[in-house]
């Protein structure tokens, strides 16, 4: 796989340190609140994993599932709740954890579709963040590092459901998507 990978962004161990110091953020700033993080599968669930490691406070977690991409590498615009929460999200403070925010619109359409239900206060965890590519006024309250425009993939991150088993995130070839 490391062939289809032009460039190693972030190491297993730039990522666990980026993590750290965002769960330290969160088990600062939600003492003694009501946190569920919701995780957007499945890109996030790498990231899910090691975050709620190093949340220290108490906190549950859930998953939804949305579609948005297929198997192309630009956003349809189009998003669609393939997987809904399993509990109810009323007065609880509610921690989106995402992969990545590209564009922006799977995030802006789920904080809606959230609000409606009532938590106590929204916010969203983000490990990568596109800002060039941004569609909507999304802004991530914890995000771990800007990348540029380029298709990544690695740590949860696909290319048609593939490579993100890679522990690290790099850069994926053109021509493996071209
Ligand atoms: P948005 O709605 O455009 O912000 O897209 C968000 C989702 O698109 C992310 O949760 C990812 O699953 C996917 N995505 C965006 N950029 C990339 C990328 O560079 N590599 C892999 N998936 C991506
Ligand atoms: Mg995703």
């Amino acid at each position: 796989m490391r062939e289809d990978i032009q460039e190693v962004l972030f190491t297993e161990e730039q990522i666990k340190d980026k993590t750290k110091e965002i769960g330290k953020r969160i088990s600062e700033d939600y003492k003694g609140k009501d946190l569920i993080l919701i995780g957007i599968l499945k890109g996030s669930v790498m990231f899910m994993a090691d975050l709620m490691k190093e949340i220290k406070i108490p906190c549950s977690m859930d998953f939804m599932s949305v579609s948005s991409y297929g198997n192309s590498t630009e956003s349809t615009g189009r998003v669609k709740i393939l997987k809904d929460l399993d509990f109810s999200i009323e007065g609880k403070d509610i921690l989106i954890v995402e992969d990545i925010v590209d564009s922006g619109i799977t995030l802006s359409y789920l904080k809606d579709y959230l609000y409606s239900r009532k938590p106590n206060s929204l916010e969203i965890a983000t490990l990568l963040n596109k800002p060039e590519r941004r569609q909507t006024s999304i802004k991530p309250k914890y995000m771990g590092f800007n990348v540029p425009d380029a298709f990544l993939v690695g740590y949860g991150l696909d290319y048609a459901e593939k490579y993100r088993n890679l522990p690290y995130i790099g850069v994926l070839k053109e021509k493996i998507y071209k």
